[in-house]
């Protein structure tokens, strides 16, 4: 029999799982990261060499779980948290923390992208706006501030690809990750030459870009005998977090759609060809499928908003929680299981790291919005998770407005496993939801890229034949529906009405010294 392995380096964590060809997954472990830093609003660091310990971790763990030797192995693929930014000195050695997805802090590096190349010209170059969620403007912010860490740059990388270079010594990407660093043609699949010399970067830096099940290197020596995998044993390039996540949900067809609940939240959709948002709301973005392409609208705190809930307002539960051995969200989420739909006018803006669809503002600022005497801790909670279903349903939106098709939206992250998140979103987005028999998203897709790579599947369509099986099919219950469609118009003008006040409120903030 041959397996597969997926490793996906998360925000939280790194995991690992080992699938058979049909789809299941006989071994899995995570290894847990060190809380991102935040010594400002609005910026977000993690040491790479942290997700490298998880990463040793969660495959040692789950071999074991699975009971398999690293010779089981077929091929591993790699899958990771987007665009964040990794640089490494002449001798391989890391410059400095990573500037994670998150990082809010380059809006001034994109003004200047955005005027030095102009606005259209940076959709026909790379498919996308300057957003400071991407790679490039995040680099320039390294380049303008720290220029002494900048100049010794030899080599960027993205998470996921810092991962491969400890696992195989190879410098590589894929280009669904790619996509997202604003230096990629995402309709030609290549680099940017043009986008680099505008924006005066050597391309020398850059890892070379492959097709997602392509092979990219094999594990090296020293890092079997750290791992546990066998010396030898192929890594494909595998994908960004978002695209790996949607090969492991199926979304390799037009029409499929999939809604993802991770520290961000997600809605994807496949596409034959670059489809592009004039407004630039969406991204547009190369998917693992090689010659294949995906839209995709992000809420940048959706289970970051419950973890950040959970952190810092429900510490008796989560200290509970860790002595009788249960998890901390389910105590939570049974106190917003008790509020009626609409949290007795309660609204919640998940914008706790700025905001990318649809308002594109690194200022944007997080809110309950309609606070009386009447409310409870259980109506703030289940007004964060209608908040980040509504923010979702903004991207369906957009989709509808840019007529790309939507029959059948797949659930899937953590913040989908229980059934209330679940319903809350299918009752907001007004559409069915499906659930996949294995809820593993991006390491499963990585693991099944894996598998084409080597040779288990004929296509990365096949795989999905193979391996994804939906278990059920959630309903919007009518009534429900009705109630968060009225709340909607609330919700979607909120935004607009408060932006100037939030505005002046951050700029106020940004004033404090770090850590203050
Ligand atoms: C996608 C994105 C997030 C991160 C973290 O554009 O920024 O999904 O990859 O999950």
């Amino acid at each position: 029999m041959s397996y597969m392995m997926g490793i996906d380096v998360g925000t939280t964590g790194t995991r690992a799982v080992i699938v058979r060809p049909d789809g299941q997954v006989v071994g899995a472990a995570t290894g847990d990261h060190e809380p991102m830093r935040m010594p400002k609003p609005g910026w977000a660091e993690q040491d790479p060499a942290n997700w490298w310990e998880a990463t040793i971790q969660a495959v040692r763990a789950a071999l074991e779980d699975a009971g398999l030797k690293g010779g089981d192995i077929a091929a591993v693929g790699l899958s990771g948290q987007m665009h964040g930014v990794v640089l490494l000195d002449q001798t391989n050695s890391v410059l400095r923390p990573s500037l994670i997805w998150c990082d809010q802090r380059s809006q001034e590096q994109c003004d200047w992208i955005t005027s030095k190349v102009g606005a259209d010209r940076l959709i026909q170059l790379v498919s996308n706006p300057a957003l400071t969620g991407f790679s490039a403007p995040k680099m320039l912010w390294v380049r303008d501030h720290e220029p002494r860490i900048f100049e010794r740059a030899a080599h960027f990388l993205l998470p996921k690809d810092f991962v491969r270079y400890r696992l195989t010594g190879e410098f590589a990407t894929d280009v669904s990750d790619a996509s997202g660093t604003l230096l990629f043609d995402v309709t030609n699949r290549r680099w940017s030459r043009e986008m680099l010399s505008a924006l005066g970067l050597d391309a020398k830096i850059l890892p070379r870009a492959y097709e997602s099940p392509e092979i990219t290197g094999e594990i090296s020596v020293e890092t079997a005998l750290v791992t546990g995998l066998k010396a030898g044993t192929p890594v494909v390039g595998g994908g960004g977090d978002q695209a790996s996540s949607a090969v492991g949900n199926g979304i390799v067809l037009p029409g499929l759609t999939s809604a993802t609940l991770g520290t961000s939240g997600v809605i994807f959709a496949y596409t034959d060809a670059p489809k592009l948002d004039p407004h630039g709301r969406i991204h547009t973005f190369c998917h693992a499928v090689p010659g294949k392409w995906h839209v995709m609208g992000v809420t940048q705190g959706a289970g970051l908003s419950l973890r950040w809930f959970r952190d810092n307002f429900a510490a008796a539960e989560a200290d509970y929680a860790r002595r009788v051995g249960v998890d901390a969200y389910e105590l939570i989420l049974a106190e917003a299981e008790k509020i009626p739909a609409g949290s007795d006018g309660l609204l919640f803006l998940p914008y706790l790291m700025g905001e990318r669809t649809p308002v594109l503002d690194a200022q944007a600022r997080g809110m309950w919005f309609g606070l009386t005497a009447a409310h409870t801790r259980g109506h703030l909670i289940r007004a964060i998770l209608e908040g980040v279903a509504f923010s979702l349903r903004d991207s369906l939106e957009i989709f509808r407005e840019l007529e790309i098709p939507v029959s059948e939206i797949r659930a899937s992250g953590g913040g989908s496993r229980g059934l209330m998140w679940r319903q809350i979103q299918a009752d907001i987005y007004g559409k069915e939801l499906v659930r996949l028999r294995t809820s593993e998203g991006s390491a499963l897709g990585a693991a099944l890229l894996a598998g084409v790579g080597a040779k288990i599947y004929a296509s990365v369509e096949e795989s999905a034949r193979q391996a994804i099986q939906t278990e059920d099919h959630l309903a919007p219950r009518p009534a429900e529906k009705k109630i968060y469609d009225r709340y909607y118009e609330v919700y979607r003008n909120l935004y607009g009405a408060t932006r100037p006040l939030i505005h002046q409120l951050a700029g106020l903030a940004s004033e404090a010294p770090a850590g203050g």
